[in-house]
């Protein structure tokens, strides 16, 4: 067990440290083939854990429930509707109290500062399951999905990010890319770059870590020679819904395409996406979109979503045992 990740928070990926991951995306590979063949030892007896979700989720809440309960743990769901938080009870004395009730501290919500100032209250461990600024769990599967399919070790992978880069899921890929020493494509108009701060921040680790970077705006270009192609909404959760419309015309030559994959140049290329997808009119936001602006297909195209170089079902399956991975790491 790593020393170094006991009691530790994890509020965005570049508080971890490039051996810290490793570890992690190791633990996670191992606790994988513990569930599959069933002999999977709860390391998580007698804790209890809470959530706290002031966006909706899926899949992290889901994931970080099972991960719990496979290891023998206890966990207590609380919603922005349901609870205190922010309306009636400050932040600060919320931190105090769950601190008191529980081992750790998942927190899913808007601003960075808000993560931080959990952490900095409660005295467990608190790890962030999305902001504004990071998804750092995302990654973590992220990574091991593409370790496994990769065939290599991350360091010789590529992939490329198409999309809205400005907000969690293009920045916390920038990060987990450059700690892990791949080379990083970052892919989308000038307006919609990661913050300039961390990208500064990153191409300073690359030297350490021999990633490559590389933030550009042309599609055509930035997808040659890469392993994956990995895009995410275009419309974040908590962003109003009258920014479609700029968005669509900023980020529709980024939709990943047929075409985009085969641009890549390697027949092996393969498709991410963080899920939720906006690839047909199956959802509600979906058939939206498409009543105003007319696109039936948003970020990717179904016929890319669909295809058999699409893992972004392992992709969500590694939430689960990567989040078992860190809470194991943290508070095992
Ligand atoms: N990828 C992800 O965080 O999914 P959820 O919003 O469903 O948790
Ligand atoms: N950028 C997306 C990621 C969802 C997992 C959002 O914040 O809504």
């Amino acid at each position: 067990m790593s020393f170094n990740l006991h009691n530790r928070s994890l509020l965005a990926l570049k508080d971890f440290a490039p051996d810290d991951i490793r570890f992690l995306l190791d633990l996670a590979a191992e606790l994988k083939r513990s569930k599959e063949v069933g002999n999977e030892l709860p390391r998580l007896k007698g804790k209890n854990i809470v959530l706290i979700f002031e966006k909706p989720s899926t899949r992290t809440r889901c994931a970080f429930e099972v991960a719990v309960h496979d290891q023998g743990g206890h966990v207590t769901y609380l919603d922005a509707a349901g609870s205190q938080l922010g309306h009636k009870e400050s932040l600060k004395d919320t931190a105090r109290v769950l601190g008191r009730y529980y081992d750790g501290i998942e927190y899913r919500g808007f601003h960075q500062s808000v993560v931080e100032e959990l952490a900095r209250f409660a005295k467990v461990p608190v790890w962030n399951g999305l902001t504004d600024e990071a998804h750092p769990t995302q990654i973590l599967a992220d990574l091991m999905t593409m370790q496994e399919f990769g065939e290599k070790p991350l360091h010789d992978l590529s992939f490329c990010y198409l999309g809205d880069a400005s907000f969690n899921m293009g920045s916390s890929l920038l990060v987990g890319g450059t700690q892990m020493g791949m080379d990083v494509r970052i892919c989308s108009p000038a307006a919609l770059q990661p913050p300039p701060e961390l990208v500064a921040q990153m191409r300073e680790l690359a030297r350490s870590t021999g990633a490559r970077i590389t933030l550009e705006t042309d599609p055509l270009k930035a997808v040659v020679g890469a392993d994956f192609l990995y895009t995410d909404v275009w419309v974040s959760m908590g962003e109003d819904e009258s920014v479609w419309q700029q968005r669509i015309k900023q980020l529709l030559p980024y939709q990943v395409t047929s075409t985009l994959m085969q641009a890549t140049g390697k027949p092996r290329t393969r498709f991410m996406h963080c899920l939720p997808a906006f690839h047909s009119l199956d959802t509600e936001v979906g058939r939206e979109v498409h009543a105003k602006y007319g696109l039936s297909e948003i970020e990717v195209t179904d016929e890319v979503f669909e295809s058999d170089a699409s893992i972004v079902f392992t992709q969500a399956e590694n939430r689960m045992h990567t989040i078992k991975a860190l809470l194991v790491a943290t508070l095992g």
